[in-house]
């Protein structure tokens, strides 16, 4: 389970056993897990009241995620945190209220790639698309002009990343006092700084007073009604939550989209000469564009299929009470995860499930929001994904905007050609980072 592959290890082993609708087997000295490769499975497990807590690592507790909606046990506390969110950060209002700052994020990256074209004839991709995912959650959750302190976040972005992704034995044997690693040390020491510089700005917005007026969401829950109102230690493992979330999904799978353009040209060329059909080449790509842009639509969705960022769906589920699924009682306390991408890279699910075809989807209407189990890339059920609708809109505009402005191209050099290889940390990533070619289309555009 430690393995960077540890996806594709468990699809040939559920396979080679005949145990794709669920197989059982236990980590380290007593934790039983189950996995589901199949979609009727998967949907007892995701769907079902049964499975609606998370087992939490030793690294996510000292990160104070128990506090926040993803750890949070399913009960009183977590369905408030979920309405919250749900009303103040994804509803549909407010995400459109924040195009105008997703495409300021959007002209940022274009003069960066711009500016690396200019200075070393290629671009590195992921590190554009991280540091303008992170502005544009830092900017909805905290408001303007956060400077140094934003940066600083982001560096606690990375440490956390990498301290929730590192396998800690001692979730698996009970071992409480050995930090075998160093991560719980390191987990303390990061959660002090995280306290120290978000407990600051809420103290400073407090004091600044005035929150009803603001957009962001830190100034929406200082605003809420009393009986809503959070302690400062629970906004700040919710307000935290929701930057450590929203930063890396996004750029994560942005890059692997851009990737696939690269890869396959006459893709790239169809969505372009789609853009141009509808948009045209004298203004930019707007959100409203989106639903009119079919074929870009089918591209995110082939990618979320051939490269779901969360291919175990990332945060595994937990029994809360002994349950019956595909006809087996599984106790209560059972850690149960579902093999996203098995299922999606499944022969007698999906034809051809290696090729890259974004066709697949104009021929037949999937849904990926969750109520379709042979691709629920953000979950389903009661825990689903609450960022996804947020999530898909910034991908969507970001890709049609990068693709109206350049043609992408892969480098000349052999050695640095598109690797697909992955890396499963938190979420699945490019092993080795894109770098390519990109060459102005439109010249007319004002910035
Ligand atoms: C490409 C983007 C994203 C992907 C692929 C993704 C995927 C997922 C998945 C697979 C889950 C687990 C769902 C389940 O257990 O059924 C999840 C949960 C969650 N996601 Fe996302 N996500 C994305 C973007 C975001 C964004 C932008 C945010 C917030 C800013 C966010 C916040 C959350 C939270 C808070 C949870 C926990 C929900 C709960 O336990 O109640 N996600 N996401």
């Amino acid at each position: 389970m430690g393995s960077s592959h540890a996806h594709r290890k468990l699809a040939c082993l559920a396979t080679s056993l005949g145990s794709s609708r669920l197989m059982p087997f236990t980590l380290g000295l007593n934790t039983r897990v189950i996995i589901s490769s199949h979609p009727d499975t998967a949907r007892e497990i995701l769907c079902g009241s049964s499975f609606s807590d998370r087992p939490i690592k030793e690294s996510a507790r000292a990160l104070m995620f128990e506090r926040a909606i993803g750890f949070a046990p399913s009960g009183k506390y977590w369905s408030q945190l979920r309405r919250i969110a749900a009303n103040h950060m994804f509803s549909p209002r407010r995400i459109s209220s924040l195009e105008s700052l997703r495409q300021r994020v959007a002209n940022d990256m274009i003069k960066n790639v711009q500016f690396e074209m200019n200075e070393r004839n290629m671009v590195e991709l992921k590190w554009i698309l991280k540091k303008g995912s992170l502005n544009n959650v830092l900017e909805s959750v905290f408001g303007s002009n956060l400077g140094v302190e934003g940066e600083k976040l982001g560096s606690m972005v990375e440490e956390g990343y990498e301290l929730i992704s590192e396998f800690n034995w001692a979730d698996y044997i009970p071992l409480k006092f050995v930090d075998f690693s160093g991560v719980k040390k390191r987990c303390h020491k990061l959660a002090g700084q995280v306290n120290c510089l978000i407990g600051r700005i809420i103290k400073e917005r407090k004091k600044e007073g005035n929150v009803n007026t603001k957009n962001d969401f830190l100034s929406v829950c200082l605003s809420l009604p009393k009986e809503d109102q959070l302690s400062d230690a629970d906004l700040v493992a919710v307000l935290w939550e929701m930057v450590f979330r929203g930063t890396d999904t996004v750029a994560i799978l942005l890059e692997w989209i851009m990737a696939r353009m690269v890869l396959h040209q006459d893709v790239q060329a169809k969505a372009q000469k789609e853009i141009d059909t509808c948009v045209g080449q004298g203004r930019h790509v707007q959100d409203s564009d989106i639903p009119n842009l079919p074929y870009l639509q089918a591209i995110v969705k082939e990618v979320l299929r051939l490269h779901p960022p969360g291919p175990l769906l990332s945060w595994a589920r937990l029994a809360i009470h002994d349950v019956h699924v595909d006809k087996f009682l599984v106790p209560a306390g059972t850690t149960a995860m579902v093999n996203m991408w098995a299922i999606t890279h499944d022969p007698t699910i999906w034809k051809d499930p290696w090729a890259f075809q974004p066709e697949r989807f104009i021929k037949e209407e999937v849904s990926i929001m969750g109520s379709d189990l042979r691709l629920a890339p953000f979950g389903s059920g009661r825990r689903v994904c609450p960022g996804r609708v947020l999530g898909l809109t910034t991908v969507q505009l970001w890709l049609a905007r990068l693709l109206q402005e350049f043609k992408w191209s892969p480098l000349i050099s052999s050695s640095q050609q598109v690797d697909l290889s992955e890396c499963l940390k938190l979420s699945l990533e490019m092993k080795n980072p894109l770098v390519c070619c990109a060459v102005n289309r439109v010249h007319v555009l004002p910035n």
